[in-house]
C-alpha cells in the first residue's frame, strides 16, 4: 500500500474528537492555533497502522474501542519535550533545599517525586546531583519517585537509554562519562543511576498521587496545556503530596499565583511555592 508523504489534512470533526479524546484521558488541551501538531504528532502512527487520514483513525478509533489505539493516540500527542539538567540552576536549588531539609532531618529520607517526567531526564539528573553532594546511596540518599502518565515514556525512562542528540542536550561530558555506558548508537545509564529512582504511572487529573508525603514536589512544563479549572484541581493533588515544609517546583512559565490558595511563594527556598493546609484533596479529582 502506498502513502502519501504528507497526510492527508483530517475534518475538523475528526481533530475535534481527537483533542477532545486528548483532553479526557489527560487535561492536556491543543488550542485551535496548535491544531498542526494532530497531524504531524500522529503521522508515524498512521503509517505504522496503514492508514491513509485522521478520519480513517477516526473511524479505527470508534470500531475497535478498545483502547490500545487511543492509548497509542495519546501517547503519540502528549509534548514529551524534556532534556536533561533543564533549567540547571533550578536544579541546583533544589539539591540545595534537598540538603537543607535532610541536614533537618537525618533520621528519616527526604522524599522527592517527579510529576510529568517525561522520558526520565529530569529525575536522573536530580540522581547525578544528589550523589555529587554526597546524597548519592545508603541512608543520605533521596527517595526519588518519578511518574507520568505515558505508558510510552515510562518505558523510554525504566531503560534509560537515550540517543546521542538526547544525550548532547544538557549533559556534560563528564557526567556522561560518569553515568553512562555507550549502547550501539546511543548511550545507556548505568544500573546503578537508574535503581535510585522509581518509576511509576500516575495521571495528574486522574489518580492519587504516589503514596507518602514528598519533601519536594516537581510538575514543571505539565501545567501549560491544562485548563485553569483542570490547573486548580492538580494543585490541589500536588498539595496533598507535598509534606509540612515541603516545597512544589514549577516550570519557568509556570505559577500559581492567581489560580490556588494552597501554595504561597516560599520565603526560604526562592522561586519555590509552600502547601499552606491540608484540606483533603476533592475526591473528584481522582475520577
Ligand atoms: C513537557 S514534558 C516535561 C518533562 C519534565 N518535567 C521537564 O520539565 O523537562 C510534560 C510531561 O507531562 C506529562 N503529562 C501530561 N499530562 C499529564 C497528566 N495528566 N498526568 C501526568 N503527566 C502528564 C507528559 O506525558 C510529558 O511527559
Amino acid at each position: 500500500m502506498h502513502f502519501p508523504t504528507s497526510t492527508p489534512p483530517g475534518s475538523s470533526e475528526s481533530m475535534n474528537l481527537i483533542s477532545a479524546l486528548l483532553e479526557q484521558r489527560t487535561g492536556q488541551q491543543i488550542a485551535a492555533n496548535r491544531a498542526w501538531r494532530i497531524e504531524t504528532a500522529l503521522k508515524p502512527l498512521l503509517r505504522e497502522k496503514g492508514l491513509a487520514s485522521l478520519d480513517q483513525l477516526v473511524a479505527q478509533l470508534v470500531a475497535t474501542r478498545t483502547g490500545d489505539l487511543g492509548d497509542q493516540v495519546v501517547d503519540a500527542l502528549l509534548n514529551q519535550e524534556t532534556s536533561f539538567f533543564r533549567d540547571a540552576a533550578v536544579l541546583d536549588m533544589i539539591a540545595d533545599a534537598t540538603k537543607a531539609i535532610q541536614d533537618e532531618a537525618p533520621d528519616r529520607k527526604v522524599r522527592i517525586w517527579s510529576s510529568g517526567c517525561s522520558t526520565g531526564q529530569e529525575p536522573l539528573s536530580l540522581a547525578m546531583l544528589f550523589d555529587e553532594r554526597g546524597m548519592g546511596e545508603g541512608k543520605a540518599a533521596p527517595e526519588i519517585v518519578a511518574t507520568d502518565v505515558s505508558p510510552a515514556a515510562l518505558a523510554r525512562a525504566r531503560a534509560g537509554r537515550y540517543s546521542q542528540f538526547e544525550i548532547q542536550r544538557g549533559l556534560p561530558v563528564r557526567r556522561m562519562m560518569t553515568w553512562f555506558d555507550s549502547a550501539g548508537v546511543d548511550w545507556a545509564a548505568k544500573p546503578e543511576l537508574l535503581r535510585r529512582i522509581q518509576f511509576r504511572q500516575q495521571n495528574l487529573t486522574a489518580d492519587a498521587p504516589p503514596p507518602g508525603k514528598f519533601d519536594v514536589v516537581l510538575c514543571r512544563n505539565v501545567l501549560l496545556y491544562f485548563s485553569q479549572e483542570v490547573r486548580r484541581d492538580v494543585f490541589g493533588i500536588l498539595a496533598s503530596a507535598v509534606r509540612p515544609g515541603g516545597v512544589l517546583v514549577l516550570g519557568a512559565g509556570e505559577t500559581v499565583i492567581g489560580l490556588t490558595d494552597r501554595f504561597r511563594p516560599c520565603e526560604r527556598f526562592r522561586g519555590f511555592y509552600r502547601a499552606i493546609d491540608a484540606t483533603p484533596v476533592k475526591q473528584a479529582a481522582f475520577g
